[in-house]
């Protein structure tokens, strides 16, 4: 076996990538295989842990009106700039973590995100500097725009650490992240292993695997929304 984190996947409900509905809601949580491997031990026992530690207090994030929490688009998501969901400003790539301030019915879920622009290209934002993972990319002007800093990488590019506020569908989140790399791996484990084994997310760099996935998407015939969840799967787990 060559990833242990494959093992989990075996016992997850998920859709199959045709289902395009996200079935993923908030606090939706993975059910865990008989043969589950020591990742998904260690996951389990975290789950327990969060589910003791919860009533107690001890875990800052709760269910309701708790004041900040960490949640995942689970596919790419529109991201709008007003909360009636009308005018849309951008597009948010599955698994990147945003901070939503209350859950939201029918209207739009207000969030923020943290991420890097490239000094004077404020299109598209990536995880860290330096690191071109996308979290979103923006054709519009985002709801707020806060600039926290600064930083230049070794090839002299300026890197702006910004945080932009909009407002999404709240039926495309969920605060398991795990949950959206299960699906990304079964995805990649079934359509990238056709003509010779999968190769581990760890033998490329976060930077390479943008530019294999261009012509691998072809010979797998993905479609966009495939490709973008397999392309963060792979980066977010590449080669440090
Ligand atoms: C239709 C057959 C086919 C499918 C499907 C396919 N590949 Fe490949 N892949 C190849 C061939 C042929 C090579 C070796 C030649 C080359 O590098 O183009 C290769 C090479 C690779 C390499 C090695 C590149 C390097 O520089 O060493 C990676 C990584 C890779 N594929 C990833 C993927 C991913 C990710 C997918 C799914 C999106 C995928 N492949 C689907 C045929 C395929």
């Amino acid at each position: 076996m060559q990833f242990s984190l494959f093992d989990c996947r075996a016992g997850v409900t998920r859709p199959g990538p045709r289902d395009t509905e996200p079935r993923v809601s908030l606090f939706a949580s993975s059910k865990l295989s008989a043969g589950a491997g020591p990742l998904c031990i260690v996951r389990a026992l975290a789950v327990v842990g969060l589910l003791v530690a919860a009533p107690m207090g001890v875990v800052a994030q709760t269910v309701g009106d708790a004041p900040i929490n960490l949640a995942y688009a689970t596919q790419s998501t529109p991201i709008y700039g007003d909360v009636a969901l009308k005018q849309q400003i951008g597009v948010m790539t599955p698994g990147s973590p945003i901070s939503i301030s209350k859950d939201q019915g029918s209207d739009g879920q207000p969030f923020s995100m943290d991420g890097w622009f490239q000094q004077g290209n404020r299109n598209v934002l990536f995880l860290g500097e330096g690191k071109r993972i996308v979290m979103a990319s923006l054709s519009g002007s985002p709801a707020a725009f806060q600039e926290l800093g600064e930083t230049k990488d070794e090839y002299d590019t300026v890197w702006v650490h910004a945080r932009i506020r909009g407002f999404i569908p709240p039926k495309a989140l969920t605060r398991d992240q795990a949950t959206v790399w299960q699906r990304a791996a079964k995805l990649y484990q079934s359509r990238c292993s056709a003509c010779h084994a999968v190769h581990k997310p760890t033998e490329f760099t976060a930077n390479q695997w943008p530019g294999i996935l261009k012509i691998m998407a072809k010979n797998a015939a993905l479609q966009p929304d495939e490709v973008v969840l397999i392309t963060e799967y792979l980066q977010t787990h590449a080669k440090p």
